[in-house]
């Protein structure tokens, strides 16, 4: 007999409009739909076409009005300034109707963008969620990225007003973000009108008068404000993320596909129901901080946990268990350095003892790949299933997962399992043939892409084709290269363009490149994600000077590392780069940034047939031992 799993699997793809009608029933619409799916304009598909809903009202409102009203819907848990602050839905649903009301008085209508620059507070949730009550679009930029790439995103959005707050808090260190916003705007050619900026005791931030509004100052002027109901294809969100070049690419999500898809995850894929407490450790920069702390979970009316602070050093290493036995969390979502990180610190787990984890069930895994020691030490560790499941930005939700609501399947460690439903996954060689079981190809997705995963690029349906769709008519490029076995588990094992995954977070080596190319002496450059035990992947620089610089070589490359942090961000950890006399090159001129990655990984590599000079290889293998590499156990 199919497993549920299987059944499910399989309707998704027979059956698309009426399995993704069934799970729109999870949603509360103002209208209903007309079309499930609209495929008349291929390759572009909408789903819930004429659909009207608000994802503020699915995600808080209905909640009160179902008897979820004093059910915690928000646990802010900060270790870093010792708070635990609970919101219970009404308390939510009325600081969001509040703050949109705020945001409305300062002008900002349905349609309009908001970028939100902020650290992990309660206020960054209710400027998303007031955004999406009022249909506002909302475009969070994560806190480490530099005011040059805040810039980037303000150009890009043109957002009539920015919420953000005085500082973020990384472990002991205060970061002023007030300053970092100031250059931003003052580099952006697109200025917004307004700044609402909340006021954290642990740094004043100073205000330009006329431009900048005390949070609690907007508020004293405002009323709360209900629900501006919007199209289903009506923008939620844009979500930037690294692309090929230094340019990132507004990912866009709708409001209908969205809901249906993130409220069908919480039950099939995660199994958790209303009322569970469902934790995902990571920031609301990122997807998975927009899916799994904000909206999923709250669509599903659970209890969300945010929590400020890291897996290790606030205060130790068992942080995390902590916060899964103080507020009786039931799944814990984060990605695989983080579990890195823990086992560094405490190998044998002794922390783990210390607290009652009685009622955690299951630990899920995403970012970047997991590495089997990991997946391994954890649950051993913990003694629960461990799943690791594939997604990215664009999709929103997962690609590949063990969908333990619809029956766990066998974990292979190394693959995270099987495509998840609604998603038809194909793996092809460069003539777009599909390859035999165990065999590395392309990981692509025959269109349609189900509900939730981007409809476009934001004002770049070009960009859209181009990146994802021109390069297989047909299929979505994940960009991923991987393989799928005999029974049909995925194995994802890289990147087929320049992005890393450097601590779970999606950096583009081309925009470093960009960065060190800008530096007077430099004449050409490389960077590659080089292994890292803890990060998964750090990027590693390579730089060949101008003709005729005599300058010290570490003065010269301590400016580089400054350059990346000030242009692209602290979370880039781009912290070596070495200079070498030439680039490894073909003959047709193209950098092989492969071999140089496997010389620094130490990894074994043939000599590219192509290569133009065999001997330069021995000069970076020996410019990379001047800066450690390759690393002993790596
Ligand atoms: N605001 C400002 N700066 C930030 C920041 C933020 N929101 N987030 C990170 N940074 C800074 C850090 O302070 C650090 O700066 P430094 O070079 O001055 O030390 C730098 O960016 C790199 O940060 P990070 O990658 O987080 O490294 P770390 O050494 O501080 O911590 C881990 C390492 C593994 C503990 C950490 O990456 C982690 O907890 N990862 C969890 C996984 C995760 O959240 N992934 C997101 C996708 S699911
Ligand atoms: P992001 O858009 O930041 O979520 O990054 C998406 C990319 O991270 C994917 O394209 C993969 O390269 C990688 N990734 C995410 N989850 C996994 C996983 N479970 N296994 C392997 N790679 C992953």
């Amino acid at each position: 007999m199919a497993s549920a799993y299987e059944s499910a699997y399989r309707r998704s793809l027979e059956d698309p409009n009426g399995f993704w009608a069934e799970a729109a029933e999870g949603i509360n619409w103002d209208q209903r739909w007309e079309r499930v799916l609209d495929d008349g304009n291929p390759p572009m598909y909408r789903w819930f076409v004429g659909g009207r809903l608000n994802t503020c009202y699915n995600a808080l409102d209905r909640h009160v009005e179902q008897g979820r009203a004093d059910q915690p819907a928000l646990i802010y848990d900060s270790p870093v300034t010792g708070t635990v602050r609970t919101y219970t839905y009404r308390e939510l649903r009325d600081a969001v109707a509040h703050f949109a009301g705020a945001l409305r008085s300062q002008g900002v209508q349905k349609g309009d963008r908001v970028i939100i620059y902020m650290p992990m507070i309660p206020e960054a949730v209710i400027a998303m969620l007031a955004c999406a009550r009022l249909g506002a679009i909302h475009s969070v930029v994560f806190g480490g990225f530099a005011p040059k790439e805040l810039a980037t995103r303000i150009n890009d959005a043109q957002p009539r007003l920015i919420v953000s707050a005085s500082c973020g808090i990384e472990g002991k260190r205060v970061i002023e973000y007030k300053p970092l916003l100031d250059q931003a705007i003052e580099l952006a050619e697109s200025k917004p009108q307004k700044c609402i900026v909340f006021q954290r005791p642990q740094a004043q931030a100073a205000m330009s008068p006329g431009r900048d509004i005390d949070w609690n100052d907007a508020l004293a002027s405002a009323d709360p404000v209900d629900c501006v109901m919007v199209e289903a294809t009506d923008p939620l969100y844009i979500l930037y993320t690294s692309g090929t070049t230094g340019i990132p690419k507004g990912v866009v999500r709708d409001n209908g596909g969205h809901a249906v898809a993130l409220h069908w995850s919480m039950k099939n894929i995660y199994n958790v129901e209303a009322g569970d407490v469902y934790w995902a450790a990571s920031d609301i920069g990122w997807v998975v901080g927009h899916s799994y702390i904000v909206y999923g979970p709250l669509l599903a009316g659970c209890t969300t946990i945010m929590f400020e602070g890291k897996p290790v050093g606030t205060p130790d290493p068992g942080a995390f268990w902590r916060v899964i036995s103080q507020h009786k969390v039931k799944v814990l979502f984060t990605a695989p350095t983080a579990f890195r990180a823990i086992k560094r610190e405490d190998p044998e787990g002794k922390l783990i003892g210390n607290y009652d984890l009685g009622g955690f069930e299951t630990l899920f895994l995403a970012g970047e790949r997991c590495d089997p020691d990991t997946l391994n030490w954890a649950q051993t560790q913990l003694g629960v299933p461990v799943i690791d499941h594939w997604w990215q930005t664009e999709t929103g939700w997962a690609i590949a997962a063990n969908c333990v609501g619809l029956g766990a399947l066998p974990v292979k460690p190394g693959s995270p399992t099987k495509p998840a439903p609604g998603y038809e996954v194909q793996v092809l060689d460069e003539a777009g043939q599909p390859v035999a079981p165990g065999k590395i190809g392309s990981i692509v997705v025959k269109l349609p892409l189900p509900p939730g995963c981007l409809p476009t690029l934001w004002q770049n349906e070009a960009g859209f084709r181009d990146s994802y769709l021109n390069t297989f008519s047909g299929y979505y490029l994940t960009a991923d290269a991987g393989f799928q076995d005999e029974d049909g588990y995925l194995f994802i094992m890289a990147r087929t363009d320049d992005i890393i995954n450097v601590a779970g977070h999606r950096l583009s080596t081309g925009g470093m490149e960009e960065v060190l190319a800008s530096h007077p002496n430099v004449a050409e450059c490389a960077v590659v994600g080089a292994r890292d035990t803890l990060k998964g992947e750090v990027p590693l620089g390579f730089v060949v000077l101008k003709a005729g610089v005599d300058r010290p070589h570490g003065e010269i490359t301590k400016e580089l590392i400054q350059m990346v942090r000030d242009k692209i961000g602290p979370v880039a950890a781009f912290k070596t780069v070495t200079v070498v006399q030439r680039l490894p090159k073909t003959r047709s001129g193209k950098v092989l940034r492969g071999t140089m990655k496997k010389i620094a990984d130490g990894s074994e590599y043939s000599m590219p047939a192509t290569i133009d000079d065999p001997a330069i290889l021995s000069e970076i293998q020996e410019s990379l031992q001047t800066v450690g590499y390759p690393k002993t156990g790596t």
